[in-house]
């Protein structure tokens, strides 16, 4: 038995079976390459789905968080500490916004998106009490959560946890019509990933983002992107709002915000939106702690530059560009995507999404399938053009014609 083989076996024994991870242990890992518990090299083209956009153990983000280490790492919010005002502040500049709530993970960010709304809403906008409406999109994915699973259309997802959280509608992903007819007097915020991630990367139909803000602008409905796989360069832009030209109402962060080195989530918005918090309504014991600001502050002076949005663009063109060649040649049906993250939809008579992936692991080429003819493409922004080409390489090796 391989190293790997007996890690992967105790890891099986004594975890509890919710993932169904390729069979790969990793041991170390540097840039856009990871190395397994045996030695072999992989290059990473998933990036812990967009939270590693700056590459494993990234130098001004492993010294950020060092320093950090050395002074002080945990304080509760029962106290101030020396980086939170900046981090608010850096963090709300980036956005274009005024106000942070910071937490942990992105799926505690949901939640807190979608309090800050029904609270919102009940407070600013007149809704009557008990009666919130927030409008989804089907085939969405913002975590795991009781409420959050509760307007999940993944019946994986969702079978089993009910009694399910009322208070949401769900209408078609990218059709601007049904969301205007779901509208209604008691309608709060409508909440959309601008590009839907987990259901294979699907970009919405040109004009869509910009049509759902000039209606909820029209019906004084908060809209709410969750950016929290699409945001933070990995299209190509700050946020994947940019591209329509959409500033919404509320950022939801995550992943990337963290570095790859903890867990940081965020909602930000606007002093009325977030300004209706008092003491006591909502928080987090780890929420904005003194080592997650010391990270998220490096990231954000890091995208500040816009170099990783740049990178992300040129190479994402490039990516693009490559994988589009492979369309109808071989196991390749439809690619699609924005930046350096794709979702290529393959041909099951060719192999299952698993399958494909397991023999681009095979070929030292680490990617994730989703919804069974799916896999999904996002390498760390600071993969070289030369590491990128060697992946497609093996893409072409394994999906070509
Ligand atoms: C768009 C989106 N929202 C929310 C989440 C949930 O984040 P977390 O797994 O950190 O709870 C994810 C995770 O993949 C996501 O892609």
């Amino acid at each position: 038995m391989s190293t790997s083989e007996g890690l992967i076996a105790a890891a099986e024994a004594r975890s509890a079976h919710n993932y169904h991870p390729l069979p790969v242990v990793i041991a170390s890992a540097e840039g856009a390459w990871m190395t397994d518990a045996d030695g072999r090299r992989y290059l990473d083209m998933l990036a812990g789905y967009s939270a590693l956009n700056f590459g494993h153990g990234n130098e001004r983000l492993i010294n950020a968080a060092k320093a950090q280490l050395d002074r002080v790492t945990l304080t509760s919010r029962a106290f101030y500490h020396d980086r939170f005002g900046d981090f608010c502040e850096q963090l709300a500049e980036l956005c274009g916004m005024e106000m942070v709530l910071p937490m942990n993970t992105g799926a505690e960010a949901v939640e807190t998106a979608v309090k800050t709304a029904r609270k919102w809403g009940y407070r600013s906008k007149g809704v009557p009490d008990g009666q919130a409406k927030i409008i989804v999109a089907d085939n969405n994915f913002h975590g795991r959560t009781t409420t959050i699973v509760s307007f999940s259309t993944d019946a994986e997802a969702r079978a089993d946890f009910g009694p399910y959280t009322p208070g949401f509608e769900i209408v078609p992903y990218g059709d601007l019509g049904a969301l205007e007819a779901a509208l209604d007097d008691n309608t709060v915020a409508v909440l959309l990933e601008p590009i839907q991630g987990e259901a294979g990367v699907l970009v919405p139909p040109s004009g869509y983002l910009a049509g759902v803000r000039e209606l909820t602008r029209q019906r004084n409905v908060l809209f709410i992107a969750d950016e929290i796989q699409s945001g933070l360069g990995r299209t190509g832009a700050t946020f994947a709002c940019e591209h329509e030209g959409v500033l919404p109402d509320m950022y939801v962060l995550g992943k990337a915000l963290g570095g790859g080195v903890v867990p940081v989530s965020a909602v930000v918005s606007s002093r009325d939106v977030l300004g209706v918090y008092k003491p006591g309504e909502h928080g987090s014991t780890f929420g904005g702690n003194p080592l997650a600001c010391a990270v998220a502050l490096e990231v954000v002076a890091m995208l500040r530059t816009g170099e990783y949005q740049q990178r992300a663009k040129e190479l994402g063109e490039h990516l693009h560009r490559e994988l589009g060649a492979l369309v109808g040649g071989g196991a390749v049906r439809e690619v699609r995507g924005r930046g350096l993250w794709a979702g290529v939809d393959v041909d099951p008579a060719h192999g299952t999404g698993r399958e494909l992936s397991e023999k681009l692991m095979a070929r030292g080429v680490l990617v994730k399938d989703t919804h069974g003819s799916t896999i999904r493409i996002a390498p760390p922004l600071v993969v070289s053009e030369q590491d990128l080409d060697w992946g497609l390489e093996q893409f072409r090796a394994v999906l070509g014609g």
